[in-house]
């Protein structure tokens, strides 16, 4: 599908400098009067300027140039130096036929690279929230996007699977379980019969935290069962890894409801690995300096005017830091995949970290400079009090329970028509509708989380596209056709969504250049609200004129696969019914 507005922006771009103007950038946009014309290029007067020039002159002289291209039917000037474009039909119909059943995004040369993303980051044996919903979504569909361009991607969902909390589980274990085999002078890894649940950890996991944080003693000892967790003692590890099994099995359910999968399910204990070998260089290159009893890395540059405290690698108490661990990942990332770009995306309030570690690593050779390292932080889902969002009783929301509760209001408002499987409808319905709330607005913006907004039926909702979709699905169905040809504009409205659907390359272009999904959602709201203007007007199946009919079902066919395309673009999966 050759999706033009990007094409005729480089085409106007190439007749300019033809004529011996430089321009960074040519964009197009739809008229405001579309009497007028289809779009309309308000460049010209800012060019003018810069080059001394009449606008009028610069814009007729332009002019000549688009008159010749073959998709434009007429072309004018107007005001000071707008430029409107109008493209005739012979191209519009053209452009449906060859979009039918043949999308194509890829607009990048540099396809052969490698881009790593780092997402999800869901720590075990603690409850996952809704910062880990953005992750996952965000990253999931930014991954799917990187794949549609034609990039390689490598996903990892990056376990918080290390480190203190871990010791303080397993104290609160050994407190209340102290005969378990696991914790017997003698154990010898051989099996131990000992159940514990999801449900068990997330209940434990707080307590165990809470009183460690109160107790200097019991912070001591998990302190230690943590460095010999780390030394591998037969038990604790053992039983680490039976904690790290039932929570991963957990969580991989609640990302395969998601649609959310991932190429590596590494954690931090997996970086832990390389953490002796990446110390030791850093130690030998001189890169680490003692600063008030800690080990740190300065990362202030001398124009910095930034906050920008030194990385902390060993904390004054001994600790191996997170920054640490991210550096041991980028180590390991490095020397296996060695991959061209690494993507994380966090809670945008992690951007120091990111910061201080990018700097990090590019300073001590642990990346290449020539290694893109890209922090894509997300504002936070808030209540509609415009507070961070949270459970009635004011604690934090688990990931589960709001999914259960979309899903239930999902299962309210479901048609009677569902007769089977209405269960498992709702909740692909109710992924649909977080999905599409959380990818529509950009990326760094907050925004509020809005039960009744996100399932509406009629609002710009994952709810409403799906309903559309599957009613092209249903209509297409019926007319039971499979020789899709497009052949006339009958409608104004026909010829709006057209020129709407030109834009697609761009949009993708933009999405990806700001790492965020928000114009493909706005894209695919337009086009479905457009369509579904259109399918009110017109009675498709009953229509009378050959002629029009078979063109509005290929028109019909045309955005059915477009929005399945984008839908799964952004990790949404479409029910049969709804
Ligand atoms: N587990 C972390 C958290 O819950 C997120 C990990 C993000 N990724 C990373 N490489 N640090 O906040």
């Amino acid at each position: 599908m050759k999706y033009k507005i990007l094409e005729l922006e480089t085409k106007i771009k190439n007749s300019l400098e033809q004529l011996g103007y430089q321009t960074d950038e040519v964009i197009i946009n739809p008229s405001n009067r579309p009497e007028l014309g289809d779009y309309q290029y308000n460049g010209i007067m800012p060019l003018a300027k810069k080059n001394n020039l009449n606008p009028i002159e610069l814009a007729n002289k332009l002019l000549i140039k688009i008159k010749e291209y073959p998709e434009i039917k007429n072309a004018s000037v107007a005001g000071p130096g707008f430029i409107n474009l109008t493209f005739s039909d012979d191209f519009l119909i053209n452009f449906i036929n060859e979009s039918n059943n043949n999308i194509t995004i890829n607009y990048k040369e540099d396809v052969n690279k490698t881009i790593f993303l780092d997402y999800g980051g869901p720590n075990v044996a603690k409850v996952l929230h809704v910062g880990h919903l953005r992750s996952a979504n965000i990253g999931e569909a930014l991954k799917r996007l990187c794949k549609a361009i034609g990039y390689k991607t490598i996903s990892d969902v990056h376990l918080g699977d290390w480190g203190r909390p871990m010791g303080m589980v397993i104290l609160e274990i050994k407190t209340r379980y102290p005969n378990l085999a696991y914790f017997k002078e003698n154990y010898n890894n051989e099996p131990v019969d000992f159940n514990i649940t999801n449900e068990d950890l997330l209940e434990l996991y707080p307590i165990a935290t809470t009183k460690a944080k109160e107790n200097p003693d019991i912070m001591e000892e998990a302190r230690k069962i943590n460095l010999d967790l780390q030394n591998k003692h037969p038990g604790y590890y053992s039983l680490w890894q039976k904690i790290v099994e039932v929570s991963v099995n957990e969580v991989k359910k609640l990302y395969q409801d998601l649609n959310v999968s991932f190429d590596l399910w590494e954690g931090e204990s997996d970086n832990f690995l390389y953490m002796n070998e990446m110390l030791d260089y850093l130690y030998n290159n001189n890169y680490i300096i003692e600063s008030e009893g800690a080990k740190v890395i300065p990362v202030k540059l001398e124009d910095d005017n930034l906050e920008m405290p030194p990385l902390i690698v060993i904390k004054s108490n001994g600790a191996v830091s997170y920054e640490a661990t991210d550096l041991a990942a980028l180590w390991e990332r490095t020397k296996k995949y060695n991959p061209d770009e690494i993507w994380y995306m966090t809670d945008k309030r992690q951007s120091l970290h990111f910061n201080q570690v990018f700097r990090a690593s590019t300073k001590t050779g642990i990346t290449k400079d020539t290694t893109k390292l890209i922090f894509n932080g997300f504002g936070t889902m808030n209540g509609k009090d415009g507070k961070p969002f949270k459970t009635r009783d004011g604690g934090v929301m688990p990931l589960a329970n709001l999914l259960d509760m979309v899903t239930e209001e999902c299962l309210k408002r479901l048609s009677e028509n569902v007769t089977e499987n209405r269960n498992s409808i709702a909740r692909t319905i109710a992924i649909a509708a977080i999905k599409y709330a959380d990818l529509l607005p950009f990326r760094g913006t907050d925004y509020n989380f809005d039960i009744d907004k996100f399932t509406d039926l009629n609002g710009k909702t994952g709810t409403y596209l799906l309903y559309s979709t599957i009613r092209m699905k249903s209509l297409l169905n019926k007319a039971n056709t499979n020789e899709y040809k497009y052949q006339t504009i009958s409608t104004e409205t026909e010829r709006k969504i057209i020129l709407a659907m030109l834009d697609l390359k761009r949009v993708i272009k933009r999405s990806f250049e700001n790492y965020s999904l928000n114009e493909i959602c706005e894209y695919l709201y337009k086009i479905t609200s457009l369509y579904n203007n259109f399918y009110a007007e017109n009675k498709i199946l009953t229509e009378e004129n050959e002629l029009k009919k078979t063109s509005w079902l290929a028109l019909t066919k045309t955005i059915y696969d477009n929005n399945c395309y984008l839908l799964d673009i952004l990790g949404i999966n479409i029910p049969e019914k709804m």
